[in-house]
């Protein structure tokens, strides 16, 4: 249980550099894996929840390995992976669970994906309804949460279609419809993150996509290319609001995924009057990719709308610290997901915001947050790399010095975040 004490602190303008995209990362090590060819990942996130996915491919007979800069992927097919000798450890990754669940459907052997404590709270029936439906062998240990079973199964394609918004079910879908004997039908309720979708394009794979449903044929050859990941945004988003709540200050950060399905927060901040810009927009793998500025700015209070809900569902800790130094009321409803994520987003929030002198109120489904004077204060991040990272950032606007618990975590997404936000003049002392 690491503790952090974070000083008030004053924000440096730096141009900066985020580690790779932590979606793209997993899918890269994933779909490389399962590639009847070698190839290589330059810019992987080396963070603890892409390490996970690297093990268990790794445990399933596929060689990875490093050389210099870059992972090298020796696929070994879509039938090429073999029994693996224990049980496979997600650590606290809801992506590597679900999206190599997937995967572990359709084998003709037996295994078990398990996790940590966290992970194994978090909902699974989103794993395996849609798998069962398509023949899929498998058990939930607990209540439709993880360790979760598998025993070997003959899949078949299915239409489905999707109630929540999730990259993850559609993505552990696509996967699984690699293995079945016949074309699966996905329709989406609202279109999410396509990452999966994009490198399987990139990969000449035969899966078709238009704006009404995603279209897998299985059992296609899977030829990799090389791949180079570019930064990730959600990470970048720290420092994006970090020079938006700072006077005088600027921050760029270079060659940021830009996934049209990622970039909700930055229209929710822009909204809230946050000046920022996007220059030297590419297109790489499918990915469009760009520099990112942002300067301090009066932010104001506004109704976040459902519509970019999904698009920005892992910034909203950090959108709520920008709220806080809003002026005025920030609301967000309709978005019950932050309940489950890596913790009950919501309420570790609204504690935290409590602690620090932030009025706000907790709704099933949202949380309504009073721009306010910030005094610091003792915060929980709960285990919840997100939510200790937001606390470290809002020393900026804190009065008095914030101590945050239970923020080990952090290494899961964002390995060096502590040094690069010390180098950007953050006052942080471990414990
Ligand atoms: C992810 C999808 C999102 C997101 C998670 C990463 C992905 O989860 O919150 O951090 O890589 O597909 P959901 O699919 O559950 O919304």
């Amino acid at each position: 249980m690491k503790i952090l004490k974070v000083n008030k602190s004053s924000l440096k303008s730096r141009t900066i550099n985020i580690p790779g995209d932590k979606s793209i990362s997993h899918r890269a090590i994933i779909l490389l894996s399962l590639a009847s060819n070698s190839s290589t990942i330059r810019g992987l996130l080396e963070a603890e929840d892409c390490l996970h996915t690297i093990r268990i491919m790794q445990e399933l007979g596929v060689k990875i390995y490093k050389q210099g800069e870059e992972y090298i992927i020796e696929g070994v097919g879509l039938n090429g992976l073999t029994k693996p000798k224990k049980e496979l450890y997600c650590g606290n990754s809801g992506t590597a669970m679900r999206l190599i669940s997937g995967i572990l459907a359709g084998q003709d052997f037996e295994s078990q994906l398990t996790g940590d404590a966290s992970l194994l709270s978090r909902p699974m029936e989103r794993v395996s309804e849609p798998l069962k439906l398509m023949g899929a062998n498998l058990t939930l240990e607990n209540v439709e949460k993880a360790p979760i079973n598998f025993k070997p199964a003959k899949l078949t394609g299915i239409d489905y279609e999707m109630n929540i918004d999730s990259a993850q079910q559609k993505s552990l879908i696509i996967l699984a419809s690699m293995y079945a004997n016949s074309k699966t039908r996905i329709k989406q309720k609202n279109l999410t993150r396509d990452h999966t979708e994009n490198l399987l394009k990139y990969f000449d794979y035969d899966i078709n996509i238009n704006q009404q449903y995603i279209e897998i044929n299985p059992n296609k050859k899977l030829c990799s290319k090389n791949i180079d990941i570019p930064s990730d945004c959600s990470s970048a988003m720290f420092f994006i609001v970090a020079a938006l709540i700072s006077k005088n200050s600027q921050i760029t950060i270079k060659n940021v995924c830009l996934n049209k399905y990622r970039t909700g927060a930055i229209e929710i901040l822009k909204r809230m009057g946050g000046k920022i810009f996007i220059e030297n927009i590419k297109t790489s793998s499918f990915e469009t990719i760009g520099d990112i500025t942002a300067k301090s700015s009066s932010l104001l209070g506004i109704e976040i709308p459902n519509n970019k809900i999904s698009d920005a569902i892992d910034e909203f800790p950090i959108i709520f610290i920008a709220a806080a130094n809003a002026e005025g009321v920030t609301t967000l409803k309709d978005a019950q997901e932050l309940r489950v994520k890596e913790s009950d987003r919501l309420l570790a929030m609204s504690n935290g915001l409590n602690n620090c002198g932030i009025q706000n109120k907790l709704f099933k489904d949202g949380i309504s947050i009073q721009g306010g004077e910030f005094k610091g204060g003792e915060v929980n991040a709960y285990g919840d790399h997100r939510i200790a990272m937001s606390f470290v950032v809002s020393s900026l606007i804190s009065k008095d010095s914030i101590k945050i618990i239970d923020t080990k975590n952090i290494d899961t997404s964002f390995p060096n975040f502590i040094e690069l936000a010390k180098q950007c003049g953050f006052m942080i002392h471990e414990y």
